[in-house]
């Protein structure tokens, strides 16, 4: 059966990347062992046995690498060291012993659309046109005409105003997606996909079972630089150019797959290493479809839930399309937070029953087709705190404030409730969210009823399901208005799931059959006929007899 995105070096009854749960991990926020306030990679191995307690198989760690921290690691100025800040090497090398020991896979971060302009490849390139790395990143002549220099073309950045910026030096444009602190690179120079290659080679020496590429499908340009057309939206960030183009030229461009392939040969070379590709700023899975595969990436890490309002036909409608677009030969990969967007928990609304929604969203995220991928701090509905302006610090959350915030999503794991919720002896980097004082591991641990124990009891079942994890997945309700219901079926078993969004009753129908409850939120024993009434915010899973 599965010859599914496995290779000859895996197991093909048990790739964690398809049949586990992986859990993300911002490095700087999960515990701080040396009091300078910044979490640490000392302080994520003390957190491994918390890590391994929850069932969850592989760690994904935001960008350590040796970094000025522009956009906290995402602008990397050396791929083969560490930031000093998150530890050394060797602290790395303990942290993929310790956690292997526990049976816990470590994805690294890798960050090769771009470099921070503090790269020595940059500072070379930019030192002179006839230096051997001047090709390595995107550098253009000006537009003909106008006073001032004209950037080349009419590209944007993500994070506001033009793709290109001067530099004297050279005089010419280099250019930047992001921050102008993250200079692109040039894929298309055969010695920087060379050098681009050698970091992933050399952290899979390391013993690194994964990566997470980030923005993978912008590693290509257009090669004759063409302007892409103007789009119209309502889009309130239309006030940004970059919501204001149709993106034909600055990615998504044909020349990745040779990319992936290159990349799937070195992991395939080594047993059980998986490739998860960010696809950014696209939303038709369709075009995820042409990069997953036997030879290209095993998992497109999409966002799509952290865009959708609290309501079932929203989800349904996400997960609707991921079924028809991928189809048997690839593998949906799903989430609910990052640290991109304010935590779900915050976003769906927060208030009294935010504990409870937020466990109606673990059911959904756990039980679906598709490998889940968890937030640090979501198992225990760590909510978004309400940062002041002046407490922001991420360079576009301040630009934009108040309308796009990722700083809320960044802020301490709260582990219990001291000063600083056990994060730190020093003063946190980003402040600690007050619901610290409620919410935290330590007072969830012991209480069965908690989001950590459900999360807990969720990952046990769906390792112990077949169905759960391989079976196909069926929706009941066509148009769910209020409760969202589904089976996953393989031949051997079948599961239903029973969803409910709101804060009252809610009656559904019921597939013919004998069903036993495997786990609720809620403890009244439940005897299904034709129909269930599921209580608010029920969240019930039961097995055919
Ligand atoms: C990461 C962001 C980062 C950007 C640029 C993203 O998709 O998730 O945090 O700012 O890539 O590297
Ligand atoms: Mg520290």
């Amino acid at each position: 059966m599965p010859t599914l995105n496995s290779n000859s070096n895996s197991n093909p009854n048990s790739l964690w990347w398809r049949d586990g749960v992986i859990y993300q991990i911002y490095p700087r926020s999960l515990a701080d062992s040396n009091g300078d306030g910044v979490g640490d990679l000392p302080g994520l191995i003390g957190k491994l046995d918390y890590l391994a307690s929850l069932g969850v198989d592989a760690l994904w760690l935001s960008p350590i690498n040796k970094s000025p921290m522009r956009d906290f690691g995402y602008d990397v100025s050396d791929y083969e060291d560490i930031a000093p800040v998150f530890g050394s090497r060797a602290d790395f090398d303990t942290l993929i012993a310790e956690a292997h020991r526990r049976g816990l896979k470590i994805v690294m971060d890798l960050v090769l659309n771009h470099t921070s302009d503090e790269h020595s490849w940059f500072r070379e390139s930019r030192s002179s046109h006839s230096n051997p790395k001047a090709d390595w990143y995107i550098w253009r002549d000006p537009a003909p005409g106008g006073n001032a220099p004209k950037p080349p073309n009419n590209w944007a950045s993500v994070f506001g105003g033009s793709a290109w910026e001067w530099d004297e030096t050279r005089g010419q444009f280099y250019h930047h997606m992001f921050l102008k602190e993250q200079p692109d690179l040039n894929w298309r120079n055969a010695e920087a996909r060379a050098a681009l290659m050698n970091t992933a080679k050399f952290w899979l020496e390391r013993g690194v079972d994964g990566f997470r590429l980030d923005v993978v499908n912008a590693y290509f340009k257009d090669a004759l630089f063409r302007d892409n057309p103007a789009s119209f939206s309502l889009d309130p960030r239309a006030a940004l150019p970059w919501f204001r183009q149709r993106h034909l030229h600055d990615y998504d461009q044909p020349d990745l797959h040779s990319v992936y392939r290159e990349l799937r040969q070195l992991l395939d070379a080594r047993p059980e290493r998986g490739l998860i590709g960010e696809i950014f700023m696209t939303e038709d899975p369709r075009v995820f479809a042409r990069y997953l595969g036997d030879d290209q990436l095993h998992l497109v890490y999409d966002p799509a839930f952290a865009a959708q309002p609290w309501l079932p036909r929203s989800f349904q409608r996400i997960v609707a399309e991921r079924e028809a677009a991928l189809g048997a030969d690839a593998w949906p990969c799903y989430c609910l937070s990052n640290h991109d967007w304010p935590r779900h928990v915050t976003r769906h609304g927060g208030g009294p029953f935010a504990a409870a929604r937020s466990k109606v969203a673990a059911a959904m995220l756990l039980t679906l087709r598709g490998t889940p991928l968890l937030y640090m701090g979501e198992e225990i509905a760590m909510p978004s705190p309400n940062l002041a302006r002046h407490e922001l610090i991420d360079p576009p959350s301040k630009r934009f404030w108040p309308f796009y915030n990722r700083d809320c999503a960044r802020t301490p794991m709260q582990w219990d409730e001291s000063l600083n919720a056990g994060f730190t002896t020093g003063k946190p980097w980003l402040p600690v969210g007050a619901s610290h004082k409620k919410i935290n591991v330590a007072a969830q641990t012991d209480d069965p009823n908690s989001v950590l124990n459900f999360y807990r009891a969720l990952i046990q079942l769906r390792k112990a399901s077949p169905a759960l994890r391989r079976g196909s997945y069926r929706p009941l309700i066509e148009r769910p208005v209020a409760a969202m219901t589904y089976l996953r079926e393989t031949d051997s078993q079948t599961m239903l799931v029973a969803l409910n969004f709101f804060g009252h009753d809610v009656t559904v129908p019921m597939p013919p059959g004998q069903w036993a409850c495997r786990l609720s939120t809620h403890a009244a024993e439940h005897a299904p006929g034709e129909t269930l009434t599921l209580a608010p915010f029920e969240a019930s899973i039961f097995e055919r007899r």
